[in-house]
């Protein structure tokens, strides 16, 4: 167990999940891991190796040469594959699937959760997911899962997608990439996206983005006083 201050959050895409989890982490001045964004990486390597996301065999034989590394500057956290800098190509609706579908795989996920607990032993760190708090940190007394109805999570997505320019999607698609995306993450067979009994469940519908961090907040220093 980790002698660093671990915090896990779990919680379906959309959830305001990475927006609460930076707003932590920037308030009790620790590192906040991304792990979606490192399955996006993984996503992307395996394209750009002509390996389908879905190809189990394949991405065995690729998985040793991919160099997933995760440092930190001066705007966050940042992915490399190798020395390659790919944080600012993650972002798309196709990695987001192709994350989604990858990380299906027992081999890719076994890669990444080690990576991640490594950062958890070494840092005090907020990492955020679909597995953290289930199988990355288990031990950890800080549990949360975020989540929010799928009707407010599109149109969060939406007005994201719309403040950078993206004008093509509808929020009907938007919709149905985000129940097909719960729906994958959360019946795969392998570590799927679920509640610990032990978790803090906050759900952001109703919520500002303070009064969830708010409510954060006092949990961890609740704990942390025991
Ligand atoms: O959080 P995100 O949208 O960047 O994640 C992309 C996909 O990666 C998500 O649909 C499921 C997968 N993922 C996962 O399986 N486990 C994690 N800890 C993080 C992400």
């Amino acid at each position: 167990m980790s002698e660093h201050l671990n915090i896990a959050i779990d919680g379906p895409s959309g959830a305001g999940k990475s927006t609460l989890a930076k707003a932590v982490a920037s308030a009790l001045q620790i590192r906040y891991l991304d792990t979606g964004s490192m399955y996006r990486a993984m996503a992307l390597f395996a394209t750009r190796r002509g390996v389908s996301v879905s190809d189990e065999a394949g991405l065995r034989t690729i998985l040793d040469d991919a160099d997933i590394r995760v440092q930190y500057d001066e705007r966050g956290q940042r992915v490399l594959i190798g020395d390659e800098d790919v944080t600012d190509v993650l972002r798309t609706q196709e990695l987001a699937m192709g994350a989604s579908t990858v990380s299906a795989h027992p081999c890719v996920r076994e890669k990444l959760a080690e990576l991640q607990r490594e950062v958890g032993r070494n840092y005090d760190v907020v990492m955020d997911g679909r597995d953290i708090t289930t199988n990355v940190l288990p031990h950890t007394k800080h549990k949360f899962f975020v989540t929010a109805s799928p009707e407010v999570r599109a149109e969060r997505r939406l007005k994201e997608l719309r403040a950078r320019g993206s004008m093509q999607e509808t929020y009907e698609q938007v919709l149905a990439d985000i129940k097909l995306r719960d729906h994958n993450d959360s019946t795969r067979a392998y570590m799927p996206l679920r509640q610990t009994e032990d978790s803090l469940r906050i759900d952001t519908s109703e919520m500002t983005i303070d009064e969830a961090l708010t409510t954060l907040l006092n949990a961890i220093a609740e704990k942390q006083d025991r």
